[in-house]
């Protein structure tokens, strides 16, 4: 692929670091319950995973009903809420603003592909929104990551086909449903968390239109 004609961003982890929110939240609910959870267990089994199954893995083994499974999930979700409503345009990744500038002046399109409910919010709270030509979050495909169906969706929000598509992802789930959907993939993180990529950048910052290219 030359130049893609879309690409496409995971929200929490890539754009900002929502996913220290999200773990500090899901650890408040553990500590709530007398359950560990450590840095190291969120990376690798919680990051990019969505609410249910997160929390699914936090209290296996441990008996609990449906309600009290339904209680939890807002009780996580209250207390992100609480890390999230601070946020700031502040909290963008450095450069994140001129990269999506930068692309779009480009003529390619962009858009997010996300598992969070709260991707509209966070969104908003950075005034991010209207930068995106299409935005898929966790309201709009039944299938979370690793399934391809998310960027599938983003995909057709800014028809485009996905092979002509990069998608740029934090976590190895996220990997997972871009090779799946049949885009090129960016991973950014350590390599020891992903399978597969195309490509892997140690951190988002101040990166550039040519550092997200893919052969
Ligand atoms: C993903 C995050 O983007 O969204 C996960 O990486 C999170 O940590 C998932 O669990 C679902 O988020 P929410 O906001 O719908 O609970
Ligand atoms: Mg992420």
């Amino acid at each position: 692929m030359s130049q893609p004609q879309a690409i496409i961003f995971d929200l929490d982890g890539v754009l900002t670091d929502t996913s220290e929110y999200h773990y500090q939240a899901w650890k408040h609910l553990a500590d709530d319950e007398g359950i560990s959870l450590t840095h190291e267990e969120n990376d690798e089994h919680l990051r990019g995973v969505g609410r249910r199954e997160s929390l699914m893995y936090i209290i296996r083994g441990h008996q609990y009903s449906e309600d009290q499974i339904q209680e939890m999930m807002e009780r996580k979700n209250r207390y992100y809420h609480a890390l999230i409503e601070r946020m700031t345009p502040k909290e963008i990744v450095p450069g994140g603003v001129a990269l999506l500038e930068e692309i779009k002046s480009a003529g390619i399109k962009v858009a997010i592909a996300s598992a969070s409910k709260n991707c509209r919010l966070v969104l908003d709270r950075l005034q991010l929104t209207s930068y995106f030509d299409g935005i898929a979050d966790g309201n709009c495909v039944v299938n979370g990551k690793p399934a391809p169906d998310i960027f599938v969706y983003a995909a057709g929000l800014v028809n485009v086909f996905t092979p002509n598509c990069i998608g740029v992802e934090d976590a190895d789930a996220g990997i997972q449903a871009i090779k799946a959907a049949g885009m090129k993939a960016v991973a950014i993180g350590p390599a020891s968390r992903f399978h597969g990529p195309d490509k892997v950048l140690p951190n988002m910052e101040n990166k550039h239109l040519k550092d997200l290219l893919v052969e």
